[in-house]
């Protein structure tokens, strides 16, 4: 048997309060319909005070373990940008509580690209005869690290968690992760930053001021780039496995703002309903948004079995990927 690595399973869970634009419209100088025209979302979900990143990721883990019928993996795989804790990791404290006790666990920190490079970490060790299934979890308690004073920022981002099930399996195999597309640019990491609290502003022998302890984007900048990207990206990912672009049944693009994928569609030249469009309910949700999607999208029917799916992603780094497969007949757990 070859050693791809087929998705078999998939979960995905948000925190149960709901925040709409109007919550932010008085105190922000904004509107409900600014916001909504700006970038297509109209509600998100928040943490409640005491619920960290773990308690999401956890409960999406289970969610794609009963997906997949299973309960124990050999590895997870945990891509956040909002850790429990500075340090450790928050990937072991996630596979102790869902039971998968001494299982290597490691956290990977792409930002909003972190479920694609998780996704491709993980292949990669079924791919080298390291693992045989591997739980991959995008988790983001994302709203614990937003300046509340910024609307360019506030307004954007959700909580959520997403997580799949990958299994060795034939690359001919529904599910089966088919190519990577990966890429950065550290040059621009200054777009999307958190100023303070690691150890370029620590070695200077305080921790962070709480004004440089938020996070902090270049809207403007970052919407050109996410378009670029992602569209490059995929671009070079349908060549490399050699899928022509009209054969992609449905584009999954990281969810910042509906205008970037519409771009992205417009870029590659694919109609723009191929593109799932799952921000209005949830927000950016930085690493989950592509697995919070993709569960969506396959509990409404807008995900098939035998789809063609090209995913993509693109954030703080700057970094960026993309993955493709077809739909396997997997129900959400
Ligand atoms: N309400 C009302 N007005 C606002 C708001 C708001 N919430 N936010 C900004 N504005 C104003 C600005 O002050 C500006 O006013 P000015 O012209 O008087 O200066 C005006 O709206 C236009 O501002 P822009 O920043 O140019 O607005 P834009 O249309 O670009 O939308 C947005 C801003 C939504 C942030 C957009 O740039 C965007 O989606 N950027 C990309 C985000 C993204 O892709 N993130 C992914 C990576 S994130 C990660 O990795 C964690």
């Amino acid at each position: 048997m070859s050693r791809a690595a087929v998705l078999t399973g998939i979960g995905a869970m948000v925190p149960p309060r709901e925040v709409g634009n109007d919550a932010f419209a008085e105190r922000l100088a904004t509107s409900d319909e600014w916001i909504r025209t700006r970038t297509g979302i109209r509600k998100r979900h928040m943490v409640d005070p005491g619920t960290s990143t773990s308690d999401l990721a956890v409960e999406a883990g289970q969610r794609a373990l009963k997906s997949a019928g299973r309960d124990q993996v050999d590895l997870v795989v945990l891509a956040t940008a909002t850790p429990d804790y500075p340090l450790p990791g928050t990937a072991p404290d996630v596979a102790s509580r869902l039971g998968l006790d001494h299982v290597p666990a490691f956290d990977v920190a792409a930002v909003c690209a972190g479920f694609v490079y998780a996704l491709a970490t993980a292949a990669g060790t079924i791919g080298a005869g390291l693992t045989d299934r591997v739980l991959v979890i995008g988790a983001e308690a994302f709203s614990t690290i937003l300046d509340p004073t910024d609307r360019g920022t506030a307004i954007l981002f959700g909580d959520g968690a997403g997580a799949v099930v990958l299994e060795r399996g034939p690359a001919d195999a529904p599910g089966a992760l088919l190519g990577f597309d990966l890429g950065s640019d550290g040059s621009m990491a200054d777009l999307i930053m958190i100023p303070g609290g690691g150890s370029r502003q620590r070695s200077g022998g305080a921790p962070p001021d709480a004004d440089r302890a938020w996070f902090t984007m270049q809207g403007r900048e970052v919407f050109g780039q996410a378009a670029t990207r992602m569209a490059e990206s995929t671009r070079t990912l349908l060549k490399t496995i050699d899928w022509p672009v009209e054969s992609v049944d449905r584009f999954v693009g990281h969810q910042a703002n509906v205008r970037i994928l519409h771009a992205v569609s417009d870029l590659i030249g694919l109609p723009r309903e191929r593109a799932v469009v799952h921000l209005d309910q949830v927000g950016n949700t930085s690493a989950a948004s592509i697995p919070l999607a993709l569960a969506h999208a396959a509990a409404t029917g807008q995900l098939l079995p035998g789809h063609r799916v090209a995913m993509s992603a693109f954030g703080g780094g700057l970094a960026w990927g993309s993955a493709a497969l077809v739909w396997p007949d997997v129900v959400p757990g």
